[in-house]
């Protein structure tokens, strides 16, 4: 299994190109079952999560073509099948979105409950209850959810007891063909799911509300083509701004959109970094001064990302005093913390809170990690700690960072990757 190992401490300096978001490209992919015409997406980021969702995709009948330069055609003029095979849903849980396309498309669709992982028990509830509430009849049979709709689905009003952003995504799907008027309650308000709605608008649906929490979709008969730019990855953004951080660098974020990372660059600019806010990008520093200990949350958007708070985390355990880090979206999601105690971090959980006492410098050392955000925090750490890191189970970080170790080496890293057996 291939390794990244890391000499940390320089600091990075230099310019990096904020790719797609993966979280966004994958519905958006999903969604393009939802007509018989090609869609293109452009700024599509190469990752593994992306092609598991080209061969998920091809199981119903689209045809997905890399057409290079980050640009993908789906083209699925008939579905051919309606089942999301374990073996792949089991690699990646986004396979779930395609729940909602498929059951509107053709009113029946199989797909393997994804079941828990390495962050939560992560259940898919919210997702049946909504489409069971749009005319669904949902059976649970050897491990598959069986969806059928055989008189189509109709509009309703949805209130979500928790906000799910896979759970808007395939309720603001499955609504789009449905008849009549659905209302979204206590909908997600990720940019994710702003970017869904424009590409289902683009489309030909009718939706309202994009960026509140109740939105209103009115049903149409049949969607067409279209072609959609993928936004940029705010975690990513956020992740390479820590960096800068927590080396003492300075690293210009090219194409990274101001609007949606302010929750993510608030606490790290009470943290002692500076940021730059120019026209294309995001210049993000931290001079010789220490860096303080802040507080975050984690909540739903327009609140502190999950998806950030081991990245933070990693910063905070070098800071020059303490700072409380509470996870209130998933349970289990502390796994770097052990992993960031062998490099020499005072980090102490209880229940939902890590209390993270900064200590004056990491040590490099190898570990390793279960889960894509705790992976990278973990290549944070080790770009900021003396001596060698290796950081194992890449394939976590390949399913979500385009070309991570380039970007990094470009802005002065000492990082290379190493195939193991
Ligand atoms: C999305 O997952 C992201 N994945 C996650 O990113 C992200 O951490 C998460 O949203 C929260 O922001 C993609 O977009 C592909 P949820 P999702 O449904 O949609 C509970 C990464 O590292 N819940 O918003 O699966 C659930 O258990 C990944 O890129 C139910 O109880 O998350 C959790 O506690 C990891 N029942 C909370 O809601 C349900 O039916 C929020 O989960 C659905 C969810």
């Amino acid at each position: 299994m291939d390794s990244i190992l890391i000499r940390g401490g320089n600091p990075l300096r230099g310019t990096i190109q904020i790719s797609g978001a993966k979280n966004a490209a994958l519905p958006l992919m999903t969604a393009t079952l939802l007509t018989d015409e090609p869609v293109t997406l452009t700024n599509v980021p190469a990752l593994a999560d992306i092609r598991t969702m080209a061969e998920l995709l091809a199981e119903f009948g689209c045809k997905a073509e890399d057409q290079g330069n980050n640009s993908w055609q789906f083209n699925t003029p008939e579905i051919t099948g309606t089942v999301a095979p374990y073996d792949i849903v089991r690699k990646m849980r986004a396979s779930v979105l395609v729940l909602g396309p498929l059951l509107a498309r053709t009113g029946e669709a199989k797909v393997s409950l994804p079941g828990g992982c390495a962050i939560g028990t992560r259940p898919v509830n919210i997702h049946i209850q909504g489409l069971e509430a749009l005319g669904a009849e949902i059976e649970i049979e050897g491990g598959y959810i069986h969806a059928t709709a055989p008189r189509g689905l109709t509009g309703t009003t949805v209130t979500m007891p928790v906000v799910s952003v896979g759970a808007t995504e395939n309720l603001l799907m499955a609504a789009a063909l449905a008849e009549g008027t659905t209302v979204l309650e206590n909908a997600a308000r990720e940019p994710e799911i702003g970017d869904l709605i424009d590409l289902l608008v683009a489309m030909g649906a009718v939706v309202a509300g994009r960026g509140t929490d109740r939105i209103t979709i009115t049903g149409q008969p049949a969607l067409h083509g279209a072609a959609h730019r993928v936004i940029p990855d705010r975690i990513e953004t956020g992740t390479f701004a820590v960096a800068a951080a927590i080396t003492g660098g300075d690293i210009l974020l090219t194409g990274a959109d101001h609007d949606i990372v302010e929750a993510i660059l608030a606490p790290l600019q009470r943290s002692g970094a500076s940021v730059d806010l120019l026209e294309g990008g995001i210049r993000v520093r931290r001079d010789g001064a220490g860096i303080l200990g802040v507080d975050v949350m984690t909540e739903p958007y327009p609140g502190f990302p999950t998806d950030m708070q081991a990245q933070f985390m990693a910063l905070m355990s070098i800071s020059h005093s303490a700072a409380m880090i509470t996870e209130t979206i998933f349970e289990n999601r502390f796994m770097h913390v052990p992993e960031l105690g062998r490099m020499g971090a005072d980090i102490t959980v209880h229940d939902s809170s890590a209390m993270v006492r900064g200590v004056r410098r990491l040590k490099g050392a190898p570990v390793m990690a279960t889960d894509l955000r705790a992976s990278v925090s973990l290549v944070l750490a080790g770009l900021a700690a003396e001596g060698e890191t290796q950081v194992n189970r890449v394939y976590h970080l390949d399913r979500g960072y385009e070309r991570l170790e380039e970007k990094l080496k470009a802005c002065g890293a000492d990082i290379e990757r190493v195939s193991g057996n």
